[in-house]
């Protein structure tokens, strides 16, 4: 009988990628498939975010609930992966002696091996090494079923924020080689895919092996030859960080069609003070100029953000300045998030005296403001012509379609299930808060 591996995912996009490659290594060496129940499952793991909130608590809570279907079934194997589990490590075992295994971000690819020993031996097993690259070579080549793909193409973080906890759980930027990214594209390409997003902690920070030329090359580098692919139509790249916007970067936006007029480019706050106590490497002027920059080379680009509201000694002066940015952005999104102390960072031991409420009330209103400015774009969009990518059935109305604009706004339209998986032309005829109606144009 097939085996049945339940995987539950928190945090960011690169987990969700990796949880991805969990399953393909599991698949490819062991034949297992997935469940979305936990209760069939024969290997239950959890893939951990430690960016914000009280992560490791939640994981042990979480675990506690799946310890009970242990009880029942002894052979159910536990495992733990992702940021927590790198910076807890055989902690986890100590403190929930019934998981199995324990494993980081970069050692995921030795899932089989670390399941098979656990099973030879009968004791846990902790890897939350850092191999480097290794991770890439190991895992099974992509499996396609969608017309739009995800792939990372560099790893880690070596910016240092006060406040975060990547660079110590992912370890620090390492980037594939270049020919590797290129094959693997090609192959996506083959399959299908028309749809790519460049995948990686500071993906901007990129700087892959030129393997005869001897060189390095750049995401810009990069980006132009993705573009050359046959079948690839639109390329996206997140998350990126301001300071690794190259000129080269910028001029590529306005130079390659099949890269989106949509950016993905966290700021975290619009005050210089807090942006050196955050160690960003920047001021709220050169982000500024760095969007002057963007609009010159394509005007209709659509940009969005993420803010840290409340980080220690942020005062209502700072906020405001906050405020603005957004305003004279005009950012269309923004995750928001309230600063939360990451034991082990720099920030942790500053003091914290904004009261939980101001900070709050901070939140909502940046939240309030973002989602006027995007309602206000969205109702501009009313009436104009898309170019969307169909991704499947609306979660709303199965009879109905749902997909995706260059600005990543889902559009719901009326249309026939062939056109999944294809580019089709719309006409925006309704603007609601969270996505677009439309219907097939007729060129
Ligand atoms: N590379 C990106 C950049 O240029 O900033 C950020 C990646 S980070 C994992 C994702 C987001 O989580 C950050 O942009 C930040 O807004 C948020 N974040 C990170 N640490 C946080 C903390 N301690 N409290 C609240 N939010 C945090
Ligand atoms: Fe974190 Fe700053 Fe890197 S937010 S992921 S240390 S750019």
């Amino acid at each position: 009988m097939t085996r049945k591996l339940y995987i539950r995912t928190f945090g960011c996009q690169m987990n969700e990628y990796d949880s991805d490659k969990m399953a393909d290594v599991l698949h490819a060496a062991e034949g297992m498939t997935l469940t979305e129940r936990p209760e069939d499952a024969d290997v239950i793991l959890f893939n951990t975010c430690s960016v914000r909130e009280k992560a490791a608590e939640r994981v042990f809570h979480d675990l506690g609930r799946v310890r009970a279907l242990k009880a029942v079934r002894p052979e159910l194997l536990i495992g733990v992966g992702g940021c927590v589990a790198s910076q807890e490590g055989a902690a986890i075992v100590a403190r929930a002696p019934y998981v199995d295994v324990v494993f980081g971000p970069q050692t995921l690819h030795r899932l089989p091996q670390l399941i098979e020993r656990r099973r030879a031996t009968g004791r846990a097993q902790v890897d939350v090494s850092f191999p480097e690259i290794e991770k890439f070579d190991r895992l099974p080549p992509p499996r396609v079923e969608r017309a739009s793909a995800y792939i990372s193409i560099m790893e880690g973080c070596s910016k240092y924020c006060s406040f975060c906890v990547v660079p110590y759980t992912r370890g620090e930027e390492v980037s594939r080689p270049f020919d590797d990214v290129l094959t693997e594209v090609a192959d996506l390409a083959d399959q299908g895919v028309m749809e790519l997003t460049l995948l990686g902690q500071n993906v901007n920070a990129y700087r892959g092996a030129q393997g005869n030329a001897g060189g390095v090359a750049d995401l810009a580098t990069l980006l132009e030859y993705i573009a050359e692919i046959p079948g690839v139509e639109r390329i996206r790249y997140t998350t990126s960080h301001p300071k690794e916007m190259s000129a080269r970067l910028i001029a590529a936006h306005g130079t390659i069609d099949k890269l989106v007029a949509q950016l993905h480019l966290p700021v975290q706050s619009g005050s210089d003070r807090i942006l050196a106590a955050m160690k960003r490497g920047y001021t709220a002027l050169e982000y500024k100029s760095i969007i002057r920059r963007l609009r010159a080379a394509r005007p209709d680009i659509s940009l969005s953000t993420d803010f840290i509201v409340g980080f220690p000694g942020e005062t209502e002066t700072d906020f405001a300045q906050t405020m603005n940015l957004v305003e004279t952005v005009g950012f269309d999104g923004a995750f928001s998030f309230l600063y939360s102390a990451r034991p082990g960072t720099p920030a942790a031991e500053l003091r914290d005296e904004i009261p939980p409420a101001e900070k709050q009330a901070r939140l909502m209103r940046l939240q309030a403001l973002v989602d006027t400015q995007h309602g206000a774009n969205s109702a501009a969009m009313v009436g104009t012509l898309q170019r969307v990518l169909v991704t499947g059935h609306a979660a709303r109305d199965t009879r109905e379609l749902c997909a995706r604009a260059a600005n990543n706004r889902v559009v719901n339209l009326a249309g026939a299930a062939q056109l999944i998986g294809s580019y089709v032309d719309v006409r925006i005829t309704a603007a609601l808060p969270h996505s677009l109606r439309g219907e097939l144009a007729v060129l």
